[in-house]
């Protein structure tokens, strides 16, 4: 008989309330050291759906936890200058700590110019160059939310890195890249992997902490995955139900990882959830980047 692992699940679910009620603490006491809450601005250019669901989530997380959640929603043909001008006046107005610009933006406004408009004390996505040169040279700032997370859900997982074989799947700036960075600075021997990679499922496969974000249903699958290994799956991808229909009678949809979940909880040692894995983990750290960046700029 073949021995079946049965990997733990990492909730993140229940680890994001742990840091949002850290957060909210931390929240009060700024409140009432500065008179004033702080103060998360999140700017959303368009209407796709998911964006709505996510920036909206936002919004009401700030508030939950006691910091000045404010959404702007701006439609699809405002201009790179309208958006420009909006960013200027949230840099310049003190009662703002946080700002994001929600991605991915209409195709006539140019993103790289929009991120580099954000004052990188403000940058609570950590997408600024500023604040991606920092923490690729060791000396962390503002860090994306994604990465954060996920590193805390690696923590639960009680997952040692040092000297560990880590593969990131996936080479953006938003998660790949950062969150290779976070492996480093823990003494992980790192690997980025991408679309030319060659034989990623070998690779794959002699990774002790497996990260995947690569935005590609169930790309990674079971046997990819070293008997033992911890799995952070950062996807978040809707995909059809065949032959199901909802009671409107539209088709039935679902929410899958990059990673094939059922055939990789087999292998792994432990394994984040979709949805409930790392998706609640970055609205956590998001808050918490807010606080960071407005107990920075009240100390000065
Ligand atoms: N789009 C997808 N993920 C993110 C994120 O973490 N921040 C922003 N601003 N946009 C996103």
């Amino acid at each position: 008989m073949v021995r079946r692992m049965t990997a733990r699940i990492l909730d993140g679910k229940k680890l994001a309330e742990t840091v949002r009620a850290e957060v909210k603490v931390r929240a009060a006491a700024f409140a009432a050291e500065r008179g004033r809450p702080a103060g998360l601005e999140v700017v959303l250019v368009g209407s796709d759906p998911a964006s709505q669901v996510y920036t909206r989530n936002k919004e009401k997380a700030a508030l939950e936890v006691g910091i000045r959640g404010k959404l702007h929603t701006l439609p699809a043909e405002t201009t790179e200058q309208e958006l420009l001008a909006l960013l200027d006046r949230l840099n310049a107005d003190d009662a703002v700590d946080g700002i994001l610009v929600q991605l991915p933006l209409p195709g006539h406004i140019d993103e790289q110019k929009v991120l580099d408009a954000i004052t990188p004390a403000k940058d609570v996505d950590g997408f600024h160059p500023v604040n991606a040169g920092l923490l690729a040279s060791g000396r962390p700032s503002l860090v994306p939310c994604t990465p954060r997370g996920s590193m805390r859900l690696l923590a639960l997982a009680e997952a040692p890195l040092s000297g560990a074989r880590a593969v990131v799947v996936g080479r953006s700036n938003i998660v790949g890249k950062p969150m290779a960075q976070l492996l480093l600075a823990e003494n992980a021997t790192v690997t980025i992997a991408h679309s030319r990679t060659k034989d990623l499922a070998a690779l794959c496969r002699e990774a002790d902490v497996l990260v995947a974000a690569v935005g590609r249903p169930e790309m990674i699958r079971g046997d990819w995955v070293k008997p033992g290994a911890v799995v952070v799956d950062v996807g978040i991808n809707r995909v059809d139900v065949p032959g199901e229909k909802n009671a409107a009678g539209q088709q039935k949809t679902r929410l899958v990882g990059d990673v094939a979940y059922a055939e990789a909880a087999e292998r792994a040692g432990a394994i984040t959830p979709v949805p409930g894995g790392v998706g609640p983990m970055t609205i956590a750290y998001l808050l918490d980047n807010t606080l960071i960046a407005a107990e920075r700029r009240a100390r000065g």
